[in-house]
């Protein structure tokens, strides 16, 4: 065998042409000439939580960073996002009160409805979109109605189709529904359409697992089942050939922009959604990614921004067009600079 390795690697180089991958790394400037996958500010939503009140801005216990805002706080920070360049935030809205079939969710005068009225008259070029969803208006704290002990799917669809409506008629510029029951977006469609909307587009929230990653969220949100689990609507963490049917029939009914949830735990499914359709493609790096991110970074386990942006460039990279992120307004600050 051979007595000198190294002597032999150069020696091969020269007789069959390793390649030197190397040498496209060796300076910042060629590594930056050649970088496959670029994240911009304007990939980014920031999710906003709403609660009525004046002058609250309450920090969300298991999300530092993040915030429960009454209205005229979530203006300003509405502000702040579009002054930072990020293009859109995702309104939720927590209810003064929940009741069984989540009443507020489709009120004229709801939360969400009047913060989106507020945004957009004080912040008129952000994009203003709705999350549609039945969870943090009902008692119960689940996405539709209940019956006997099951969340039933058809009565729930008409209801979010009558909320969609009524966000849109408030002024969103799009909406988001995140039930995953079936045939809300076609429902939605229909609804806002016979109303004349007929440009305001829909971005489904198309193949959404039933993750333990939404833990912080149902604190910031208050929306916690108070019984049983989202597992008879949202997907089996174990499938992704159902996460393409479950996309390819949202198209059909007519959504805008197809988005997958989680992201970081889900990033084979963003790509086989993005190579198979070729749609605007959104991933949700839901709380949970973020809290333990925080959370290590606090401890100072990890360089917390430096995996910040290697995580959402991994979500790009993946095939996401857009991400909603609680990261958005940190990203967007080393971003700019
Ligand atoms: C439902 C909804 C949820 C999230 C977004 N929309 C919670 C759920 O399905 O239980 C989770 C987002 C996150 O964890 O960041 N309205």
């Amino acid at each position: 065998m051979n007595e000198h390795p190294i002597l032999s690697v150069t020696q091969q180089s020269q007789s069959e042409q390793i390649r030197r991958f190397r040498r496209l790394r060796m300076k910042e400037s060629l590594r930056t000439m050649v970088r496959e996958t670029e994240l911009a500010v304007t990939d980014l939503i920031d999710p906003l939580f709403i609660v009525p009140g004046k002058k609250v801005r309450k920090e969300i216990r298991s999300m530092p960073g993040v915030f429960q805002l009454s209205i005229d706080e979530a203006v300003r920070e509405a502000a702040r996002v579009k002054e930072l360049g990020i293009p859109a935030v995702i309104l939720f809205g927590i209810p003064e009160h929940k009741d069984e079939v989540g009443s507020e969710a489709y009120d004229e005068a709801g939360i969400v409805q009047m913060a989106v009225r507020s945004i957009k008259k004080e912040v008129p070029e952000l994009v203003v979109i709705t999350d549609v969803c039945l969870c943090e208006y009902t008692s119960h704290g689940h996405c539709g109605i209940v019956r006997d002990g099951i969340i039933v799917n058809d009565e729930s669809v008409a209801l979010l189709a009558k909320e969609a409506l009524t966000h849109v008629r408030a002024g969103a510029d799009m909406v988001a529904p995140s039930d995953m029951f079936d045939g809300r977006v076609k429902a939605i469609r229909a609804a806002l359409d016979e109303d004349g909307f007929l440009d305001t587009p829909i971005m489904s929230y198309a193949a959404k697992y039933a993750s333990g990653f939404y833990g912080p969220f149902r604190d910031a949100a208050e929306s916690a089942p108070q019984f049983g689990d989202r597992r008879s609507h949202q997907m089996d963490p174990a499938n992704s050939n159902e996460a393409l049917h479950e996309v390819e029939q949202d198209i059909r009914e007519g959504a805008d922009i197809v988005m997958v949830k989680p992201a970081l735990s889900y990033l084979d499914v963003i790509r086989r959604v993005k190579d198979r359709f070729q749609m605007p493609t959104a991933a949700y790096n839901v709380s949970g990614e973020y809290a333990m991110v925080k959370a290590a970074g606090r401890n100072g386990w990890i360089d917390e921004p430096r995996v910040m942006m290697e995580l959402l460039t991994s979500i790009k990279r993946a095939g996401a067009d857009l991400i909603l992120t609680y990261f958005a307004k940190d990203a967007a600050g080393l971003l700019r600079r």
